[in-house]
């Protein structure tokens, strides 16, 4: 990627963060602590030398990799990860892990979303309603949330803390990890030379594990699921790989036609 891109430049402002991971999950109107149900991820191997934050924020590029159903090596945090016990019908939400890049410590500032793209949420139920070995590779996954753009040109996400949405109220009781994803698009772009460069998806991904309390009754079909990762999440899939006008050159445009990768939200 060559570094004159246009929308990247637009990301260099000093209160943008352009790495981040979504370390909080958000329950009965709280910010939990950092990890405390959300499963902790690992290091992007090369960054075990950064300050802690650093290495954890980086993105992930590799579609087709493991480390996309909960982010890296998220099985591993799953005997120290609690379980949060949320009322199908209430709000939930993913907040952004306080760390303070410039400190290099945690602090109370919220960060913000600052890469242009849209996020998603999903359950995936525990088999036997155990979640100390299920990381969600290969499961199926349903998909109850999409945060897409706010008009033709700019994204909801963009510059918010995270993303609170409400737990469908016909959600079928029981165990589940809830991912969430938030990623920027693949595009190529084309400079005034001429010349095409490829810009790939960052995806920042994380899962938090949740006791859903519902009197359900909620009909899910097998439409309504995907595996992750899977052929929904292929680098030129539809929702991933788009237009330049909509990725590649501000002010975007056609930001209304955008179809996020997956199946339709379900409601319940
Ligand atoms: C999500 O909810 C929490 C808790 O109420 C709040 O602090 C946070 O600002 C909300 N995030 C957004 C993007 O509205
Ligand atoms: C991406 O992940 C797949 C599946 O684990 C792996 O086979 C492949 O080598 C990875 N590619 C890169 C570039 O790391
Ligand atoms: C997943 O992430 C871990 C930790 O960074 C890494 O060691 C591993 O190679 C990754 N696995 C795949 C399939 O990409
Ligand atoms: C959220 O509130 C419900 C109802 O009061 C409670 O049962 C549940 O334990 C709370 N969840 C967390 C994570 O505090
Ligand atoms: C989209 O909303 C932003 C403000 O959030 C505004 O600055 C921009 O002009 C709007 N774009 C369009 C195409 O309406
Ligand atoms: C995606 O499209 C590009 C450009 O056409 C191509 O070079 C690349 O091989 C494709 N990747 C996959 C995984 O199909």
């Amino acid at each position: 990627m060559k570094a004159s891109n246009v929308a990247c430049l637009a990301l260099l402002s000093p209160i943008t963060l352009a790495h981040y991971t979504f370390g909080h999950l958000v329950v009965n109107k709280t910010i939990t602590e950092r990890w405390r149900y959300v499963r902790d991820v690992a290091t992007q191997p090369g960054w075990e030398t950064t300050p802690e934050g650093i290495g954890k924020f980086y993105p992930q590029y590799n579609l087709t990799s493991t480390n996309m159903t909960c982010g890296r090596a998220a099985i591993n945090a799953a005997p120290t990860t609690q379980t949060a016990t949320v009322i199908a019908g209430e709000e939930v939400g993913f907040y952004l892990l306080d760390w303070n890049l410039k400190e290099t410590m945690y602090t109370s500032k919220s960060h913000t979303m600052g890469h242009y793209g849209p996020a998603q949420a999903y359950l995936a139920k525990a088999p036997n309603d155990d979640l100390t070995t299920f990381s969600g590779i290969d499961a199926d996954w349903l998909k109850i949330g999409y945060f897409g753009p706010k008009n033709d040109s700019d994204w909801s996400t963009y510059m918010q803390n995270g993303v609170n949405f409400t737990l469908p109220a016909k959600t079928p009781p029981g165990k589940y990890l809830l991912r969430f994803e938030h990623f920027t698009l693949n595009y190529w772009y084309q400079f005034d030379d001429g010349t095409w460069d490829n810009s790939p998806s960052e995806f920042f991904v994380n899962c938090a594990q949740i006791n859903v309390v519902s009197p359900g009754g909620g009909i899910i079909e097998s439409k309504d699921m995907i595996k992750i990762p899977g052929p929904a999440y292929g680098p030129n899939a539809t929702g991933i790989l788009v237009p330049e006008e909509m990725a590649g050159r501000l002010p975007f445009k056609g930001l209304l036609n955008y179809k996020p990768p997956g199946p339709v939200v379900w409601t319940g």
